[in-house]
């Protein structure tokens, strides 16, 4: 099946045609996922990643005149202060902000083997990174009186045991930003949601210390903890659901962590109580 990003989409269904995205991490995984399927949608896409060279080959597959790579560390203001003001010089405003760059480390490291270089290292891209990318769209939505800000979260921000420990701990962060963000910008006509995946394959996924695992055993791993089987969930999946937050088609919906998990956040699998 031809994923949803290298669809063809006609003009009157696009979604979200006009509209000016900055996309944070947006040169691989799910962020290059969701560049491709705004575009697609008639949004212009700012691309902002600290990998210049992937980060500019995405821009020139989608074309200079839908958008454009800017070198943006998100644990600088000054970088997401500039990426933001990019997206104003190149195409004439911001009206989403998709903060979802991101940064795991290696699964299976116990409390006492936790470091705090690591949790600062966490907590530098995954919540500091939104937080930059939440004040700096908002200094430009906030007179337009709309916009709509997404932060990529995690499954590991609503069920306990799915994630690093300082991984958890900025996950759980980013949620309680996104909240009080969407109970201040509420007024201004602004929305502010998360997008929370599970375990997806990604560089980042096959990276975080799998122990060398190829992506066959990943996937085949995912699938047999996953709670929705025979689906297998893909970068697209959380592109789609970005999508609908950035859209009008969730016009009403502010302050929400929406999981895009198969159910598996709510279930406990050890209970086991549902026999075929
Ligand atoms: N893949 C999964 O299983 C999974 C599950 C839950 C949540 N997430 C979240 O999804 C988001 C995207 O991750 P992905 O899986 O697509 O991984 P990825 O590694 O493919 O993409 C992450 C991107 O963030 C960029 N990045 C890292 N540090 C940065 C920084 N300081 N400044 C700017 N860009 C930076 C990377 O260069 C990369 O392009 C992350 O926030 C991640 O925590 C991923």
């Amino acid at each position: 099946m031809a994923s949803r990003s290298s669809q063809e989409v006609p003009a009157a269904a696009r979604k979200l045609d006009g509209k000016v995205v900055v996309i944070t991490g947006g040169a691989s995984g799910i962020g290059a996922c969701t560049a491709r399927l705004f575009v697609k949608h008639g949004a212009r896409v700012v691309v902002a990643d600290i990998q210049d060279e992937l980060g500019a080959s995405l821009c020139a597959e989608l074309g200079p005149e839908n958008s454009s790579f800017v070198h943006c560390d998100v644990s600088d203001e000054a970088d997401v202060a500039g990426a933001v003001d990019h997206a104003v010089a190149r195409f004439g405003g911001l009206d989403v902000m998709f903060n979802n760059a991101g940064v795991v480390g290696p699964l299976g490291v116990g409390i006492r083997d936790a470091t705090r270089e690591e949790l600062e290292r966490m907590l530098a891209v995954n919540v500091v990174g939104p937080f930059l990318g939440t004040k700096h769209a908002a200094r430009v939505m906030v007179p337009a009186r709309r916009g709509s800000i997404i932060s990529t979260s995690s499954m590991a921000s609503a069920v306990a045991g799915a994630g690093p420990h300082a991984y958890t701990a900025s996950k759980h962060a980013v949620v309680g930003l996104m909240r009080n963000a969407a109970a201040e910008l509420g007024r201004h006509g602004i929305r502010v949601n998360c997008v929370a995946p599970a375990g997806v394959i990604t560089p980042m996924a096959t990276a975080a210390g799998m122990g060398g695992m190829d992506v066959k055993t990943l996937e085949a791993l995912l699938e047999g903890a996953a709670n929705l089987k025979g689906v297998g969930l893909k970068a697209d999946d959380i592109a789609a659901a970005a999508l609908f937050l950035a859209s009008d088609d969730a016009r009403y919906v502010s302050g929400q962590n929406l999981l895009v998990d198969g159910g598996s956040s709510v279930v406990n699998p050890s209970l086991g109580f549902f026999r075929d």
